[in-house]
C-alpha cells in the first residue's frame, strides 16, 4: 500500500516536472499586460484574467516568451450582452515585417449573439486567408476552450476540441509555412467599430461599457523558442516533441467528421471560395488537399 503510494507520488512528481504547462502556466508567471493594465486584472491564484474595454482604452496581454510548435490553450468567456463593435483577439504572432501569425478573433453582436469566430493565418507577412464561423453555443454564457495547435505538418484551430480549420504545410510547393519564427501568445479586447460589426455600421454602445472578457487556464504545451537553433530542435522527431508524432500530422477520421460538420453547418465565410475578391487568382493552397 505505502509502496503504491510512493510510486503514485513519484509518478505525480514526474508528470508535474515534465509537463511544461504545469511549470509555466499561470497568467501571472508567463504573461504580462502590454496595454490597458490600469483596468485589467489577473485574479485568483494567477490562473484567471479579465480584459476590459471602456472609453479610456482596451487592453492586451502577451506571453513573456515565444514558442514554435505545440498547443496553446485558452479558456475564454466572451463579452456578454450588446458587444457590437468589440473584438476579442487571441492569437500567436512573431514580429517583424515578414511575420507569421495564427488568429482567432471574436466579433461582437448588438443582439448578444451570434458572435462571429474569425480566423486567419499570416505566413512570411502574407495574410488574407480568412475563414469565419458561427459558434454552435453561446460563447458568452460560459468558458470555452480555444486551442491553437501547430506542428511541422499542419496548423489546427480547435473549439472545445472540435477542429474548425486546418492549414497544411505546402512549403515544398512554394507556399510559406509558419515554421521558422517563434511566436508569442497574445490576447486583447479592443474597439473595432469601424469594421467589426456589419462592416462598421453598428457602433459600440458606450452606455453598456465596461466590456469584459474573461479568461482562464492558459496552457502553452509548446516548444520554447530560443532563437534560430529552435527551427530544427522544435521540429525534430523526438519523444519530447510530442507534436511531431504521426498522430498529429493528420486529422483522425473522427476529427475529420467533426471538421466537416462545422464546415457544413457553421462556416459563413471562406477566402478560398471568394473568387471575386482575388480577381480569379485564388491563393494556391486552396487548390491542394486541405485536411
Ligand atoms: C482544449 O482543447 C485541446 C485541443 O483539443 C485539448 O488538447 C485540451 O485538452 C483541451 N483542454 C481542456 C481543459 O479541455
Ligand atoms: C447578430 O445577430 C443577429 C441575430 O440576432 C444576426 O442576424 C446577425 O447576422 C448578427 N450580426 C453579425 C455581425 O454577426
Ligand atoms: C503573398 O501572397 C500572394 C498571393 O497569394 C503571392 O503572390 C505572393 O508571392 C506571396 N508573398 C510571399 C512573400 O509569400
Amino acid at each position: 500500500m505505502s509502496s503504491l503510494r510512493t510510486l503514485l507520488a513519484a509518478l505525480f512528481i514526474f508528470a508535474v516536472a515534465f509537463d511544461p504547462s504545469a511549470v509555466n502556466a499561470k497568467f501571472s508567471n508567463s504573461m504580462y499586460f502590454y496595454w490597458g493594465a490600469h483596468h485589467s486584472a489577473i485574479l485568483g491564484n494567477g490562473d484567471d484574467l479579465q480584459l476590459v474595454l471602456d472609453q479610456t482604452s482596451g487592453s492586451g496581454i502577451k506571453s513573456k516568451r515565444p514558442f514554435l510548435f505545440g498547443s496553446i490553450q485558452m479558456l475564454i468567456k466572451l463579452v456578454p450582452g450588446n458587444s457590437a463593435g468589440t473584438v476579442t483577439a487571441y492569437y500567436v504572432s512573431s514580429s517583424g515585417d515578414r511575420h507569421d501569425e495564427i488568429d482567432f478573433e471574436f466579433l461582437g453582436n448588438a443582439s448578444g449573439q451570434p458572435y462571429t469566430i474569425h480566423t486567419n493565418i499570416y505566413t512570411q507577412g502574407n495574410g488574407s486567408r480568412e475563414q469565419q464561423f458561427r459558434p454552435w453555443f453561446d460563447p458568452t454564457a460560459d468558458f470555452h476552450n480555444y486551442t491553437i495547435h501547430w506542428n511541422p505538418t499542419e496548423v489546427m484551430w480547435y473549439v472545445d476540441s472540435v477542429p474548425i480549420r486546418v492549414f497544411r504545410n505546402y512549403e515544398n510547393e512554394g507556399i510559406a509555412y509558419p515554421n521558422k519564427q517563434g511566436m508569442r501568445v497574445y490576447s486583447s479586447l479592443w474597439n473595432a467599430d469601424i469594421w467589426a460589426t456589419q462592416g462598421g455600421r453598428v457602433k459600440i454602445d458606450w452606455k453598456v461599457a465596461p466590456f469584459i472578457a474573461r479568461y482562464r487556464s492558459f496552457r502553452a504545451r509548446a516548444c520554447k523558442w530560443n532563437g534560430p537553433v529552435s527551427i530544427s530542435q522544435c521540429a525534430s522527431n523526438t519523444a519530447a516533441n510530442w507534436w511531431t508524432s504521426p498522430t498529429y500530422s493528420k486529422l483522425s477520421n473522427a476529427k475529420f467528421g467533426q471538421l466537416t460538420w462545422v464546415r457544413d453547418n457553421y462556416m459563413i465565410y471562406d477566402y478560398c471560395k471568394d473568387t471575386k475578391r482575388f480577381n480569379g487568382k485564388t491563393p494556391p493552397e486552396c487548390f491542394k488537399p486541405q485536411f
